[in-house]
Protein backbone atom coordinates (compact mmCIF):
# COMPACT_ATOMS: atom_id res chain seq x y z
CA UNK A 1 0.00 0.00 0.00
CA UNK A 2 1.13 3.40 -0.83
CA UNK A 3 0.55 6.20 1.36
CA UNK A 4 -0.38 9.58 -0.13
CA UNK A 5 0.28 13.12 2.27
CA UNK A 6 -2.64 15.16 0.83
CA UNK A 7 -2.90 18.88 1.01
CA UNK A 8 0.37 19.56 2.99
CA UNK A 9 1.20 22.84 4.20
CA UNK A 10 4.65 23.85 3.14
CA UNK A 11 7.36 25.71 5.88
CA UNK A 12 10.46 26.66 4.86
CA UNK A 13 13.43 27.44 7.05
CA UNK A 14 16.40 28.78 5.89
CA UNK A 15 18.98 28.08 8.81
CA UNK A 16 22.14 31.15 7.95
CA UNK A 17 20.67 33.93 5.35
CA UNK A 18 24.09 35.21 5.65
CA UNK A 19 22.59 38.73 6.71
CA UNK A 20 24.74 41.35 8.76
CA UNK A 21 21.89 41.10 11.56
CA UNK A 22 23.99 43.16 13.93
CA UNK A 23 23.50 46.12 11.95
CA UNK A 24 20.04 45.10 11.50
CA UNK A 25 19.72 44.99 16.02
CA UNK A 26 20.90 48.11 15.44
CA UNK A 27 18.18 49.99 13.30
CA UNK A 28 15.46 48.17 15.48
CA UNK A 29 16.62 50.58 18.35
CA UNK A 30 16.81 53.15 16.60
CA UNK A 31 13.29 52.77 15.27
CA UNK A 32 12.06 51.69 18.44
CA UNK A 33 14.06 54.42 19.97
CA UNK A 34 12.42 56.86 17.60
CA UNK A 35 8.18 55.64 17.95
CA UNK A 36 8.73 54.00 21.40
CA UNK A 37 4.50 53.63 21.27
CA UNK A 38 4.77 51.47 18.00
CA UNK A 39 1.92 49.43 17.01
CA UNK A 40 -0.25 46.55 18.68
CA UNK A 41 -1.64 44.23 16.27
CA UNK A 42 -1.20 40.56 17.67
CA UNK A 43 1.33 40.72 20.25
CA UNK A 44 0.21 40.88 23.73
CA UNK A 45 3.54 42.95 25.30
CA UNK A 46 6.40 43.60 23.54
CA UNK A 47 6.96 46.61 21.12
CA UNK A 48 6.46 46.16 17.01
CA UNK A 49 6.75 49.13 14.35
CA UNK A 50 4.46 50.13 11.99
CA UNK A 51 5.20 48.88 8.48
CA UNK A 52 7.98 49.08 6.05
CA UNK A 53 7.13 48.78 2.16
CA UNK A 54 9.01 47.58 -0.51
CA UNK A 55 10.17 50.85 -1.61
CA UNK A 56 11.24 52.09 1.66
CA UNK A 57 13.04 48.64 2.56
CA UNK A 58 14.95 49.12 -1.00
CA UNK A 59 16.88 52.41 0.57
CA UNK A 60 17.21 51.36 4.06
CA UNK A 61 19.13 48.99 6.71
CA UNK A 62 16.58 46.56 5.54
CA UNK A 63 17.79 46.32 1.47
CA UNK A 64 20.21 43.67 2.43
CA UNK A 65 17.57 41.36 4.34
CA UNK A 66 14.92 42.57 1.46
CA UNK A 67 17.33 40.86 -1.04
CA UNK A 68 17.45 37.84 0.88
CA UNK A 69 13.82 37.58 1.63
CA UNK A 70 13.33 37.84 -2.78
CA UNK A 71 15.90 35.15 -3.15
CA UNK A 72 14.56 32.21 -0.38
CA UNK A 73 10.86 33.40 -1.13
CA UNK A 74 11.50 32.51 -5.19
CA UNK A 75 13.13 29.08 -4.01
CA UNK A 76 10.69 28.47 -1.89
CA UNK A 77 7.81 29.55 -4.57
CA UNK A 78 9.46 27.09 -7.32
CA UNK A 79 8.98 24.32 -4.98
CA UNK A 80 5.51 25.11 -3.98
CA UNK A 81 5.19 24.47 -8.37
CA UNK A 82 4.62 28.86 -9.17
CA UNK A 83 5.12 29.50 -12.49
CA UNK A 84 5.78 32.51 -14.46
CA UNK A 85 5.81 34.77 -11.69
CA UNK A 86 6.51 37.59 -9.63
CA UNK A 87 6.66 38.48 -6.14
CA UNK A 88 6.65 41.46 -3.92
CA UNK A 89 6.79 42.10 -0.53
CA UNK A 90 3.92 44.11 0.37
CA UNK A 91 4.85 45.18 3.98
CA UNK A 92 7.47 44.35 6.57
CA UNK A 93 7.97 45.08 10.45
CA UNK A 94 10.00 45.32 13.25
CA UNK A 95 9.31 43.10 16.62
CA UNK A 96 11.18 43.58 19.90
CA UNK A 97 9.94 41.35 22.67
CA UNK A 98 11.00 40.93 26.01
CA UNK A 99 9.95 39.60 29.36
CA UNK A 100 6.30 38.50 28.74
CA UNK A 101 5.97 39.17 25.78
CA UNK A 102 3.71 36.91 23.07
CA UNK A 103 1.89 37.04 20.06
CA UNK A 104 -1.36 35.36 19.64
CA UNK A 105 -2.83 33.00 17.23
CA UNK A 106 -3.15 34.93 13.91
CA UNK A 107 -2.80 34.73 10.00
CA UNK A 108 -1.86 37.42 7.65
CA UNK A 109 -4.81 37.90 5.35
CA UNK A 110 -4.19 39.79 1.89
CA UNK A 111 -1.09 37.73 1.04
CA UNK A 112 0.08 34.30 0.02
CA UNK A 113 3.55 34.12 1.55
CA UNK A 114 4.79 35.17 4.73
CA UNK A 115 7.71 34.86 7.29
CA UNK A 116 9.72 35.92 9.42
CA UNK A 117 13.78 36.56 9.99
CA UNK A 118 15.21 36.66 13.33
CA UNK A 119 17.79 39.15 14.61
CA UNK A 120 18.52 38.07 17.84
CA UNK A 121 17.49 35.38 19.70
CA UNK A 122 17.87 34.39 23.62
CA UNK A 123 19.51 31.00 24.71
CA UNK A 124 16.95 30.34 26.82
CA UNK A 125 12.92 30.55 26.87
CA UNK A 126 11.89 32.94 24.68
CA UNK A 127 8.96 31.03 23.55
CA UNK A 128 8.84 29.15 20.17
CA UNK A 129 7.24 29.71 16.98
CA UNK A 130 4.27 27.80 16.60
CA UNK A 131 2.87 27.14 13.34
CA UNK A 132 -1.20 25.56 14.13
CA UNK A 133 -3.20 22.88 12.25
CA UNK A 134 -6.34 24.95 10.84
CA UNK A 135 -8.98 24.71 13.46
CA UNK A 136 -11.18 22.68 10.93
CA UNK A 137 -8.45 20.29 10.44
CA UNK A 138 -8.02 19.36 14.36
CA UNK A 139 -10.63 16.69 14.52
CA UNK A 140 -7.80 13.98 14.93
CA UNK A 141 -6.66 15.76 18.11
CA UNK A 142 -10.44 15.99 19.44
CA UNK A 143 -10.58 12.34 18.63
CA UNK A 144 -7.84 10.91 19.73
CA UNK A 145 -6.04 13.28 21.61
CA UNK A 146 -2.38 14.79 21.41
CA UNK A 147 1.29 13.10 21.51
CA UNK A 148 1.22 11.17 24.30
CA UNK A 149 -1.07 8.98 21.98
CA UNK A 150 0.61 8.23 18.80
CA UNK A 151 3.86 6.38 18.58
CA UNK A 152 5.60 9.14 16.13
CA UNK A 153 4.11 12.59 16.04
CA UNK A 154 5.04 14.26 12.66
CA UNK A 155 2.87 15.83 9.88
CA UNK A 156 0.15 13.26 9.36
CA UNK A 157 -0.88 13.57 12.78
CA UNK A 158 0.96 16.88 14.68
CA UNK A 159 -1.84 19.78 15.38
CA UNK A 160 1.33 22.21 16.42
CA UNK A 161 4.58 22.36 15.09
CA UNK A 162 6.75 24.70 17.66
CA UNK A 163 9.88 26.28 16.11
CA UNK A 164 12.92 26.96 18.12
CA UNK A 165 14.71 29.78 16.08
CA UNK A 166 18.07 30.76 16.38
CA UNK A 167 19.91 34.11 14.73
CA UNK A 168 20.21 34.55 11.14
CA UNK A 169 17.33 31.98 10.66
CA UNK A 170 14.52 32.59 8.43
CA UNK A 171 11.06 31.17 8.45
CA UNK A 172 8.49 31.58 5.91
CA UNK A 173 4.77 29.52 5.57
CA UNK A 174 1.44 30.35 3.41
CA UNK A 175 -0.12 33.22 5.14
CA UNK A 176 -3.11 31.41 6.11
CA UNK A 177 -1.43 28.83 8.29
CA UNK A 178 -2.27 29.76 11.77
CA UNK A 179 0.84 30.94 14.21
CA UNK A 180 1.61 32.17 17.50
CA UNK A 181 5.05 33.33 19.39
CA UNK A 182 4.90 31.62 23.20
CA UNK A 183 5.62 33.78 25.97
CA UNK A 184 8.83 35.09 26.58
CA UNK A 185 10.57 33.97 29.89
CA UNK A 186 13.38 35.81 29.37
CA UNK A 187 15.35 39.28 30.47
CA UNK A 188 16.81 39.35 26.83
CA UNK A 189 15.02 40.73 23.95
CA UNK A 190 14.11 38.72 20.90
CA UNK A 191 14.16 40.70 18.21
CA UNK A 192 12.30 39.62 14.54
CA UNK A 193 11.43 41.08 11.30
CA UNK A 194 8.23 40.26 9.63
CA UNK A 195 6.89 39.88 6.61
CA UNK A 196 4.35 39.48 3.57
CA UNK A 197 4.90 38.75 0.37
CA UNK A 198 1.84 38.34 -2.80
CA UNK A 199 2.84 37.09 -5.80
CA UNK A 200 1.83 38.06 -9.29
CA UNK A 201 0.90 35.50 -12.33
CA UNK A 202 2.60 36.78 -15.36
CA UNK A 203 -1.15 35.67 -16.94
CA UNK A 204 -2.92 37.96 -14.37
CA UNK A 205 -2.95 40.73 -16.64
CA UNK A 206 -4.69 39.22 -19.82
CA UNK A 207 -7.45 38.60 -17.25
CA UNK A 208 -7.51 40.92 -14.44
CA UNK A 209 -4.71 44.09 -15.98
CA UNK A 210 -5.55 46.12 -12.34
CA UNK A 211 -3.81 43.45 -10.93
CA UNK A 212 -0.30 44.42 -12.19
CA UNK A 213 2.56 44.99 -9.50
CA UNK A 214 6.69 44.46 -9.54
CA UNK A 215 6.61 45.56 -13.24
CA UNK A 216 9.11 48.00 -14.38
FE1 LIG B 1 2.41 36.55 12.23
Amino acid sequence: MRTELLFATPVWIEDKCGVDFDKLKEFAYFVKSEDPKGRQVSNEGGWQSWDFIDDVMKDNALSELRDKIYEIAGRACDEWGFKHYSLKITNSWININGRGAMNRLHTHPGCILSGVYYVDVPKCCSGPFTIVRDFKDQQLKEHWGNANNFESWEGMNMNEYDIYPVADNMVLFPSWAMHAVGKSSSDEDRISISFNIIAHSDHYHEIYPTRQHNRE
